[in-house]
């Protein structure tokens, strides 16, 4: 029963994510000399911690608007044809709804665009791990002769004859002069503040578990699993508040335990889709969301060899970022190179398509280290999809915050 531990999991990454709060990463130190700005305000749900903002990088209002405006503006690109929304568009949950993005140029870019949400919680990006911080992310796709293919000398000599953007940067930061590392800090304030938690299964979860507001009791004494089922039950609905379309919607799914189970295998990977406490850790809250690499069995040998590509280490080859559940009715096409086109192809490929990859991870292996077969039938596959749709938040992609700014 390993797939029952997945919140007890991660007690033991809260170290490594101290660390990674207190390292700044590798993007050149920029300070913010501004002493007008307003402290942005995430307005988050109480059971969630904070948004792990870089100390060097605080967001505020005047900033986070500035990171929206450049993402929505194609001068970061070279020919000034293609924007970051080009390829994370809002109403697809910041993805493109390609198997490869199309780069400024035409070009397919080398794998599938990403869905952008709760990135402020996380601590490595890419399908293949190869940034730390999003301020340091930023000029991969600015440069990348397949993505935005422009010159970073040359973009703050434009933004720099703008006298818009003068203004703004010096509202935002206090400098005259406009330089990437502040283009950066701009767009990273900004993708934090992309968050989403009102997705059916968050509103469930969030009243069951601290059911108006206290943490309950029970979730204290059940095992994680137990209280999965439980939360799941219909017959629990009271504590559910008081939105009925909801629990119809839950009822209609009537997930069988063998389901759950399976969905619970799923979690013990994918938890950073869950909110971001941990309820099995003696009625503390704690993080809940450092991000993995590892290997789904989409293949026995790939031509992509993600983390590998980075870490150079053998036991890192194809392995790749476990992406987050949320949204994914957005989300379409899957996989880091697309190859599957609807939520059934996904939940088949675990059901029975699971490869023997070298790098298999042993969640997915069953007693005799073959790739595991789940066995659902048409029914239980059904009930599965309908959980993992429980995780999209239409909010998100409707959120006037999040859409490009009126006037530029
Ligand atoms: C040509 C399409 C394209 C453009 C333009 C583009 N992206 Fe992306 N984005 C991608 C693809 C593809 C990936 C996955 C790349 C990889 O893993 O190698 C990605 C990944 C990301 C991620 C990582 C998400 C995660 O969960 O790890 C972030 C953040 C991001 N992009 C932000 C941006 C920003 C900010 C811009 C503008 C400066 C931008 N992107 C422009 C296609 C694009
Ligand atoms: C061993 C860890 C692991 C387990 C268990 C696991 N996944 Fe995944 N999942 C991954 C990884 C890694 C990827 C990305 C693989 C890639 O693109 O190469 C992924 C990708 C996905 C995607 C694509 C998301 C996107 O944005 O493209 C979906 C959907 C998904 N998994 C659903 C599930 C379901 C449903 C289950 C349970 C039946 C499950 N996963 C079990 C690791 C796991």
């Amino acid at each position: 029963m390993r797939g029952v531990n997945f919140f007890i999991g991660t007690v033991c990454l809260l170290v490594p994510l101290a660390l990674f709060l207190t390292a700044s990463g590798p993007s050149p130190v920029a300070e913010n000399n501004s002493t007008n700005t307003t402290p942005y305000n995430f307005n988050l749900p109480y059971n969630l911690l904070p948004v792990q903002n870089p100390k060097d990088n605080p967001p505020t209002e005047e900033g986070v608007e500035l990171g929206r405006k450049l993402f929505y503006d194609p001068v970061l690109s070279g020919n000034h044809k293609q924007s970051c929304a080009g390829c994370h568009k809002q109403e697809l949950s910041f993805t493109d709804g390609l198997d490869y993005s199309i780069g400024a140029l035409g070009k397919k870019a080398r794998r599938n665009s990403m869905a952008l949400v709760n990135l402020g919680w996380q601590d490595k990006y890419f399908w293949d791990g190869r940034a730390r911080t999003l301020e340091d992310l930023v000029h991969f796709p600015i440069t990348d002769s397949l993505e935005m293919n422009a010159d970073y000398n040359q973009i703050p000599k434009q933004l720099n004859k703008d006298k818009n953007y003068v203004a703004l940067f010096h509202k935002a930061f206090g400098v005259d002069t406009i330089s990437m590392p502040y283009v950066a800090k701009a767009l990273g304030q900004f993708l934090r503040t992309i968050v989403s938690f009102n997705a059916p299964f968050d509103i469930i979860y969030r009243d069951y578990v601290f059911y108006k507001g206290e943490l309950q009791d029970e979730a204290r004494e059940v095992t994680d699993l137990q209280l999965l089922h439980n939360a799941f039950d219909p017959s629990n609905e009271k504590k559910y508040g008081h939105d009925t379309a909801l629990i119809q919607k839950i009822r209609a799914i009537s997930p069988s335990s063998k389901v759950l189970n399976t969905f619970s295998v799923c979690l013990n990977c994918h938890y950073n889709s869950l909110q971001l406490f941990c309820i099995g850790c003696n009625g503390t809250i704690q993080p809940n969301a450092l991000v993995q690499y590892q290997n789904n069995g989409l293949e026995t040998v790939g031509k992509d060899k993600g983390l590998y590509q980075v870490t150079k280490k053998e036991e890192d080859k194809y392995l790749f970022k476990t992406p987050t559940l949320r949204n994914l009715v957005f989300t379409a096409p899957y996989m880091h190179d697309g190859r599957f086109k609807t939520l059934e192809e996904v939940v088949e490929h675990y059901n029975s398509g699971l490869q023997a990859n070298q790098n298999l991870d042993s969640l997915l292996m069953d007693d005799k280290k073959a790739p595991l077969r789940f066995n659902l039938n048409a029914e239980e596959k059904r009930q599965l999809i309908g959980l993992l749709k429980l995780f999209s938040d239409s909010s998100l992609v409707t959120n006037s915050k999040f859409s490009a700014p009126t006037s530029r």
